[in-house]
């Protein structure tokens, strides 16, 4: 299948995409010669950041996408690389002391299996510091499930399946993996776009790229056409246009 991740398109929405990240960045509890996984980490740039903000001594980035990892490779250096592979897949050689995953669980089922798996890659007082979308209820997500059941013949009947589990949920999982402590928290990030058509550029660089990848050019615009005739309604005609994106971020620390 066509890798339709664009980083141009997902950087789009730069500052309001990283602020997340900084938040979770601001959990982990700093500490000397850190080695760090990052899973999807995409275009790399936050990747860099995590690596300088915590002085690790070797940081390794892994993305599926060879688009976004375009983007990364000319970071490499000074102790951080990247690599291309899938989150549940076979991850990177070796333990570490923390594994980031940002905005890119979304995008994988299993995350009972998935934790359980990261889990067994950290050193003892590991870290695993993981931000995830939790738009799932939001008309956003279920006005595309719905739209993709429209064109469920050119998609072959496939719906982009969402698997984010509730706060309370990945808080217990944390506990029973035998993170001793923890900070789990939904939070509420508002941002002020320029009017409500930027909601559809934003999924463009997201969500709506599933879709993109198993529909030709042409086919994929009128799912886009009829996603927006849709979802519309739902977002006042405001400029700016407020729009309220629920995040959960997860921090835990091994014994
Ligand atoms: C929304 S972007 C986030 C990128 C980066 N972490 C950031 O915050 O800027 C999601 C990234 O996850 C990657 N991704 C999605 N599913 C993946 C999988 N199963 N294995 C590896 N990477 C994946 C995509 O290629 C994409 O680069």
């Amino acid at each position: 299948m066509q890798d339709t991740w664009n980083p141009e398109q997902y950087d789009r929405f730069l500052a309001e995409r990283s602020r997340p990240f900084y938040d979770l960045v601001a959990l982990i509890q700093p500490k000397a010669n850190l080695r760090i996984l990052d899973l999807g980490c995409g275009t790399g740039a936050l990747t860099k950041y995590l690596h300088e903000t915590l002085a690790a001594h070797e940081t390794i980035g892994l993305d599926a996408s060879a688009n976004m990892l375009e983007k990364a490779h000319p970071f490499t250096g000074d102790g951080l690389r990247f690599t291309s592979g899938q989150i549940e897949g076979t991850l990177p050689d070796g333990a570490f002391d923390l594994i980031v995953s940002n905005a890119a669980l979304q995008w994988v089922p299993k995350h009972r299996d998935l934790l359980t798996n990261f889990k067994q890659k950290l050193r003892p007082g590991g870290q695993l510091a993981i931000q995830i979308p939790a738009m799932d209820n939001d008309p956003v997500h279920t006005l595309a499930a719905e739209t993709a059941r429209d064109f469920s013949q050119p998609l072959h009947g496939y719906v982009h399946q969402f698997e984010v589990l509730l706060p309370e949920q990945y808080a217990h999982l944390l506990y029973q993996l035998g993170f001793v402590e923890q900070t789990v928290r939904l939070q509420l990030y508002g941002h002020v776009l320029p009017s409500r058509e930027a909601v559809l550029d934003w999924y463009r660089g997201s969500l709506l790229t599933d879709y993109q990848r198993r529909l030709d050019a042409a086919t994929f615009e009128q799912f886009v056409a009829r996603y927006w005739e849709t979802l519309c309604p739902y977002l006042n005609d405001d400029r700016p246009f407020f729009f309220p994106y629920k995040r959960i971020l997860m921090w835990g620390r091994l014994d």
